[in-house]
Parts: C-alpha cells; sequence; structure tokens
C-alpha cells in the first residue's frame, strides 16, 4: 500500500483535527502518501481530494471542528455516488482509507469495502460515546466538559431564583452524555433512552427534595429519552408538582464546538496512528478503539450493530449522590 485517503463524517466532534494530525503524520513517517478527502462521502463523490504534507496538519491539534469539513451524503447511498466516489479513488491511486466518524460513516465505510474491496479502517469520532469497542469516542470527553461548564452556570441562576430546571443534552438514542454530565455536575435525576422514564417517580424524588429544603433542582434529560425531551418532561412534571419555578435549557449544538481536551487530543492520536498501523498490516473493515487503555481492534460489524452498555454502576451513583 503506497497511498491512503483519510475523511471526517457525519456529525463533527472534538478532538477529530488531532486524529487527522495522526493520520497524515503516522502515515508520512511509514513512507505512505496521505490524500485529505474534503466533506466526507460528499467530497469523495466529487474528487474534492488532495494531498498532505505533514505541514498541512500544523496547528490543528487543539483546534475544534474539522479541518476536513464534514457531510452526511445522500448520493452516497446510491450505487451510482458510491462508483463515483471509487473512481475518484482509482484516479488517486488511493488503496486504503481511514474514516473519522461514527456508526453511519463506517456502515458506509463496509459498502465501499464490499462493493470494491478498498481497504478502510476507522476511527470512533462522536460525541455520544455511542460505539462498541472503545471505552471512550474521540469528542465525548470534550462534550461532557462542555455540559458540566454550562450546568454549572444554570445551577448559580437556579439556586439564585430556587428553581428547577431541566437540561436537555445531546446523545441520539444514547445516555452516556447525560449519564456522565449528571454525575459531575451533581444532578438531582438523569433521564435516558437506556432505562425507563417514570415521571410519578421523578416526581417522588423531586417532593422528598422539596421536604429535605432542597430550593432547587437540575435535572439530565438525554435528547433520546423515552420520555421526551425536556420541554416534554417539563410539563409532565408540571401538571402535578409545582412547588419550584420551572425552566427548560436545550444546550445544543455548544456540545459539539470548542477546543478537544487533553485527554481527547491523546486518545485520537492513539487511534489515528493506529489506524494506519491497522491498514499497514493488511487490516480492513475495523475501528482502532481503545480498551483498558489499551489499542484494540473491533469490527465494524460489531462496533456498529452491538450497543454501548451503560454502566449500571454509575446509574446507581446518580441516585445515591443526589439524595
Ligand atoms: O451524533 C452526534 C450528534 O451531535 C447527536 O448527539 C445529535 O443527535 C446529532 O448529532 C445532531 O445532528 P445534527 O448536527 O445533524 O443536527
Amino acid at each position: 500500500m503506497k497511498r491512503i485517503g483519510v475523511f471526517t463524517s457525519g456529525g463533527d466532534s472534538p478532538g477529530m483535527n488531532a486524529c487527522l494530525r495522526a493520520v497524515v503524520r503516522s502515515g508520512i513517517a511509514a513512507g505512505l502518501e496521505v490524500f485529505g478527502i474534503y466533506r466526507g462521502y460528499e467530497g469523495m463523490i466529487e474528487g474534492d481530494i488532495v494531498q498532505f504534507e505533514k505541514h498541512h496538519v500544523s496547528n490543528i491539534i487543539q483546534r475544534g471542528g474539522t479541518v476536513l469539513k464534514t457531510a452526511r451524503s445522500a448520493k452516497f447511498m446510491t450505487p451510482e455516488g458510491r462508483r463515483e466516489a471509487h473512481a475518484n479513488l482509482l484516479k488517486h491511486g488511493i488503496e486504503g482509507l481511514v474514516c473519522i466518524g461514527g456508526d453511519g460513516s463506517f456502515r458506509g465505510a463496509m459498502t465501499l469495502h464490499e462493493e470494491f474491496g478498498i481497504k478502510v479502517m476507522g476511527c470512533p469520532g462522536t460525541i455520544d460515546n455511542d460505539l462498541f469497542g472503545t471505552d471512550y469516542t474521540i469528542g465525548f470527553d470534550s462534550a461532557i466538559n462542555t455540559v458540566v461548564t454550562a450546568v454549572d452556570k444554570i445551577r448559580d441562576t437556579a439556586d439564585s431564583h430556587n428553581r428547577l430546571f431541566f437540561v436537555e443534552v445531546m446523545g441520539r438514542d444514547a445516555g452516556f452524555i447525560a449519564l456522565h454530565t449528571g454525575i459531575a455536575s451533581g444532578a438531582e435525576s438523569v433521564l435516558i433512552p437506556e432505562t425507563k422514564t417514570y415521571i410519578p417517580e421523578l416526581i417522588q424524588q423531586l417532593e422528598k427534595g422539596w421536604r429535605q429544603n432542597k430550593t432547587s433542582a437540575i435535572i439530565i434529560v438525554a435528547e433520546g429519552d423515552d420520555g421526551g425531551g425536556a420541554y416534554e418532561v417539563a410539563e409532565k412534571v408540571k401538571e402535578k408538582f409545582n412547588k419550584y419555578d420551572t425552566r427548560v435549557s436545550v444546550l445544543g449544538h455548544i456540545q459539539r464546538g470548542g477546543a478537544p481536551s487533553a485527554f481527547d487530543r491523546v486518545s485520537a492520536s492513539r487511534m489515528g496512528a493506529a489506524a494506519v498501523k491497522g491498514l499497514l498490516e493488511g487490516r480492513t473493515n475495523e475501528m482502532a478503539g481503545i480498551i483498558n487503555r489499551q489499542i484494540v481492534y473491533t469490527p465494524f460489524s460489531k462496533a456498529t450493530k452491538h450497543n454501548q452498555e451503560i454502566n449500571p454502576q454509575l446509574l446507581e451513583l446518580v441516585e445515591i449522590l443526589s439524595q
């Protein structure tokens, strides 16, 4: 293998640039020519491909977002779109790819391998932390730090006004961001898609807090929770329990931006270099993740199909610590 391509795809996450830098620099160090593919599969179809030298990735390790840009491509879902993408890879002599993204991006990579035999490795880039085969995805740590900073601020005003706040966080259909930020910000309760939400139980808990003279409360609601988003849950609670003045805050895309944490930069650098190493060893269709501090390669089929499990001890901890 002489030439490889790298692209970022799906929702961006802080640390993608650090991962890109690692792919480019470790690839060049191993004697490869490395091509940056802009705007994910969309840029692959349109031939938006540029050879990267070491200096192309200077001064990006500290930057959020992705300098390669990203996109969700509808055209890549069609056989014609994929043929065009493959033709562009052939034109540049690209024999291997590193895909930095989440499960949808990996599924695209698997199809590319199936149809054209191109070797593909992945690095888990998503704030959601929902991929099986890695303890942490690139961007998760930065995102939870952003959420915690925001919730600390919300707590100040909640406390001043004796208010109950429902704070909605991202995560699509996974509750990792909610659970971790709930613990780190000392939330009264955390509502996540992985467990059934019982509004009467939540009200009971709030009533108990009220009786114990808690003057304010924070409930973290994962956007994918079965009880609905923060607005819906707040309405349901207000109907039966109105001791506190209630407010809702949806944190939204600030969770995806900002400088990556040191943890994300290190993980992303390790994973990027490991993906290149994997390609050089002849691996394909695998994600380079980190489990128990070691690089582990997990087949895309497992990384995307199996759910990363919520640690029940963390759920228990939220309950104990919020009393
Ligand atoms: O997968 C990352 C993520 O930020 C999810 O947490 C969220 O549900 C989704 O992307 C939002 O996507 P978009 O930026 O397309 O609105």
